[in-house]
This record gives structure tokens, sequence and C-alpha cells, in this order.
């Protein structure tokens, strides 16, 4: 069911210092930053040949990532996107598999507008999965 490995997200405390790092010291090709307010993110991707590095700053008082950055002072993988052809057909089937969807537990549209959903990363290894609409 699922197939490219779409991106690793990355929670950094600091995207400027995090940007400069990918942009000037590893030579990566970065986008623009934007500013999610819905999801309370602000994001950059970098671009790698294979896949994507999704790299997340909090925005606003109760974005969903500042617990994580509480607890992970210095930044940490939070994610893992994985594509799938079909994201309406892939719920349906987690759901029956009784994994726990997180949010309001349907599709709704990611950072590349793309409908997504999470799953609990008390399902699967400690890793908290996003599936992505290909
Ligand atoms: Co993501």
């Amino acid at each position: 069911m699922i197939g490219r490995l779409n991106h690793v997200a990355i929670v950094v405390p600091c995207l400027k210092t995090a940007v400069n790092q990918y942009k000037n010291d590893l030579g990566a090709s970065v986008s623009n930053k934007m500013e999610l307010k819905d999801h309370g993110v602000t994001t950059v991707f970098v671009k790698l040949p294979n896949t994507n590095i999704e790299l997340l700053e909090p925005l606003g008082k109760n974005s969903p990532i500042s617990n994580f950055l509480k607890k992970n002072k210095i930044g940490g993988i939070h994610h893992l996107c994985y594509e799938v052809d079909d994201i309406n057909h892939a719920l349906e089937k987690l759901c029956k598999k009784k994994y726990n969807v997180l949010g309001k537990g349907i599709p709704h549209p990611g950072a590349h507008g793309k409908d997504v959903f999470f799953l609990h990363p008390k399902d699967f290894n400690g890793t908290l999965l996003e599936l992505e609409q290909k």
C-alpha cells in the first residue's frame, strides 16, 4: 500500500539556523519558508534526489509541536511521511485493523495541499506516521 518516502520531518529550535546548515554546510536545495497558520508550524522543505526533509518550527502559542520541542530541546525527528495511491482506501483499511488515527480521523490537506492523515506512534514502534495522497 505505501510507496515512496515523501519526507522525513524534523522539528528544529531555530529554522534560520537549520536552513543555513542544510543550504550552506550540506549544500542542499532548500525551499522558501511557508507559514501554515492552520497547522501551527513554519516549514521549509529540503529537496534531496530521493526524498525530502521537512524542517518544522512552531508557529503561534498553540503549536502542536511546542511540546515536542520542550521534550527535545535540540530538536529531533518528528515523523515519516509515506505516499499512498488512495488515501481514503488506506484510511479505511487501517481503521479496520484498529489503528489509531490522530485528529478528527479523516484525511485533511497537509503541507503540500494534498490530503494526509497521521497514525499514532504507539502503534508503529514509536514512530509517528503521516500517509499522504500521491
Ligand atoms: Co509531514
